[in-house]
Order: C-alpha cells, then sequence, then structure tokens
C-alpha cells in the first residue's frame, strides 16, 4: 500500500542515519515481527546487519526451512543459522512443568544467542522487532499474560548486558500494519500470515516430558492439522489452530489388533488479542478429516480429540 511503501523508506532512512556503517545483530525467531524487522534493516544497511536463527529444534515442520528460502533465497540477507537441537533436548530432558520448560528454553536460547553475538565483531546495534503493543503491555503494571511472556522469552536484558544500543523499526506499529509492511516489502505471503507462535514451540504443547519421539509425533500432527485447516480456507480466519501432544494413552483397534497410543487434542481459537479466545466452531467434516488422517498417518496416535473451552477460563495454551 501507498501508507506502508512511505513509512519504510522514512524507516530504512532513519535506521541509515543512525547506525551509519556499524553492525547490528538480531535474533530472528521465525515469526513475522522479526522477519519484517530484518527485512528492513536489511534494506538500510545491507550486509553490516548480522541475523542469528538459533534453532531449538522446537519449530513446527518445515519451519526453519520456509523461513531460510524467504529471507535467503531472493536476499542475499546475512543469516548465521546454529543448529542447537540437540541441546535443548538435552535441556529438556524429563523436565515437565510448564514454567520450567520456559525457563530452559528462554536461558539456553540468551546463552546461544550472546555466544554467537559475541564473534560479530564491533557490533554497536541490536535489532527487534518490537511492536506498539509490546511497549504498552510491558509498560503497563496490568500488562496481562503477554508482558510476562515478552519478559522473559524476548531477549529482555540482553542489550544492556552486551552493551548494545536497540533498533526497533516497528515500534510504531500494529500487527496489521507489520503484515502490511511484510507485503509490501516482498515477504513471502505464508510467513506474513503466520498465526502466532509461542517462544518456546512445540515443548508446551507437549504435555509431560519432551523427546525426540513425541516431538516428532506433535508435528506430524500438527502439519496435518494446519494442511486441512488451510484447505478449508480458514487459517487466517483463525487466531491459531495447532495439535497438543497429551500424556495419556488409551486402547483402541487397528484391523484384528488392540492398539494402545497417544492422543492428540485439536485447539482452534478466534481471538483479536489472544486476551479472550472463543473456540472456533470448526466443522464437524473438517474435524472428522482430521481425525482420521492423523489417526491413519502418524504412527503412535490412536485418538484425537477436540478442545472446547474458552478463555477465560481455559488458556490458549495446555500450559
Ligand atoms: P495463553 O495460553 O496464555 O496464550 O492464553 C496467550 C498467547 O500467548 C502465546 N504464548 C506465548 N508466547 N512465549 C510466547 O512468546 C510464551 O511462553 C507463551 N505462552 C503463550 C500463546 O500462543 C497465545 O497466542
Amino acid at each position: 500500500s501507498w501508507n506502508m511503501g512511505s513509512f519504510a523508506a522514512g524507516a530504512i532512512d532513519q535506521i541509515q542515519q543512525s547506525v551509519k556503517d556499524k553492525k547490528v545483530v538480531m535474533g530472528l525467531s521465525g515469526g513475522v515481527d522479526s522477519s519484517v524487522a530484518a527485512l528492513l534493516i536489511h534494506k538500510a544497511i545491507g550486509k553490516n546487519l548480522h541475523c542469528i536463527f538459533v534453532d531449538n529444534g522446537l519449530l513446527r515442520k518445515n519451519e526453519k526451512e520456509n523461513l531460510e528460502q524467504s529471507l535467503t533465497a531472493n536476499l542475499d540477507m546475512n543469516i548465521l543459522f546454529v543448529d542447537e537441537r540437540r541441546r535443548f533436548l538435552d535441556a529438556l530432558k524429563d523436565v515437565t512443568d510448564p514454567e520450567k520448560k520456559r525457563k530452559i528454553i528462554g536461558k539456553l536460547f540468551i546463552d546461544v544467542f550472546e555466544a554467537e553475538a559475541a564473534k560479530i565483531k564491533d557490533a554497536e546495534f541490536l535489532g527487534q522487532g518490537t511492536l506498539y503493543p509490546d511497549i504498552i503491555e510491558s509498560k503497563s503494571a496490568f500488562g496481562g499474560p503477554t508482558s510476562i511472556i515478552k519478559s522473559h522469552h524476548n531477549v529482555g536484558g540482553l542489550p544492556e548486558k552486551m552493551n548494545l544500543k536497540l533498533i526497533e523499526p516497528l515500534q510504531l506499529l500494529f500487527k496489521d500494519e507489520v503484515r502490511a509492511l511484510g507485503l509490501e516489502l516482498g515477504l513471502n505471503e505464508d510467513l506474513v500470515w503466520r498465526q502466532p507462535f509461542p517462544g518456546p514451540g512445540l515443548a508446551i504443547r507437549i504435555m509431560g516430558a519432551v523427546s525426540e519421539e513425541r516431538l516428532s509425533i506433535l508435528k506430524e500432527a500438527d502439519s496435518i492439522l494446519l494442511e486441512e485447516i488451510r484447505g478449508a480456507g480458514l487459517y487466517r480466519e483463525l487466531w491459531q489452530s495447532f495439535a497438543v501432544l497429551l500424556p495419556v494413552k488409551s486402547v483402541g483397534v487397528m484391523g484384528d489388533k488392540r492398539t494402545y497410543d497417544s492422543c492428540i487434542a485439536i485447539r482452534a481459537v478466534t481471538s483479536k488479542d489472544a486476551m479472550t479466545a472463543d473456540w472456533a466452531r470448526l466443522p464437524h467434516e473438517l474435524l472428522a478429516k482430521i481425525s482420521s488422517r492423523i489417526i491413519n498417518e502418524v504412527d503412535g496416535v490412536n485418538r484425537v480429540v477436540f478442545d472446547i473451552t474458552s478463555k477465560p477460563p481455559g488458556t490458549i495454551e495446555w500450559e
């Protein structure tokens, strides 16, 4: 749009004036905010932007590949992909408490990011995809759940500790404006319209301990669910839609054999801001298809249930 085009031009100009010929380091999460912010900074300073993507192994199926595709394919952006999947899995071994999972993942992310950023000589700035609502929330004493979340997930405290100055080119924008800006800058549509995804990733959608095997079950189930939701044209209407792996096994029958396997819960909600949410009235036919595909195609799953809890009293995530 015209609006976002002129916003981009102004923002690029400002970034050039403040950064000059110095370097900016920035963490990419795979989400729209950090991607759009990085693109904007890249347009302003090119190779002096050094992005770091920490692969914690907790993203959805193919997500890292898609990010790589959309940011490096035609843009030649400087992105370092750090494969730390093993380290995150090891750190999460046998951990079942949701807040412990969050702390472990947040801390390990900061450790890895700091170590990698320290290797980039003469970096003076830290780029961040902070939006206007993030600032409002973190300044308010009644900031609600997302402000607490941001504070312990999104590299809070990192710039002071590392002695970096912040560059936050999206800090006056709302989410819908960031999406428009992303499209304007040529960011791939899948990334621009991506539903919100929690920093701790799939770890908080696996009830109980995270293991390689359980991660792989959840990734497959979730990918089928999303494929069907997209196919039904509902992806953008839903605030979030995802699969949760439950810590129970139940009995089933497959052919003439008895099975004793895991259970997947389907979560789909509509919402404006995540503070409240309603469970989505997904068509029964769609639910039927998702259920039979997951059970037939994902080894180790023999039952699928649908979550009909709104927020409040429930939360969107299960952990
Ligand atoms: P809940 O489950 O509290 O989630 O209703 C509200 C919104 O926040 C997301 N969420 C998180 N995001 N780190 C994040 O970056 C987290 O630890 C976290 N926990 C929940 C959730 O996906 C929903 O959009």
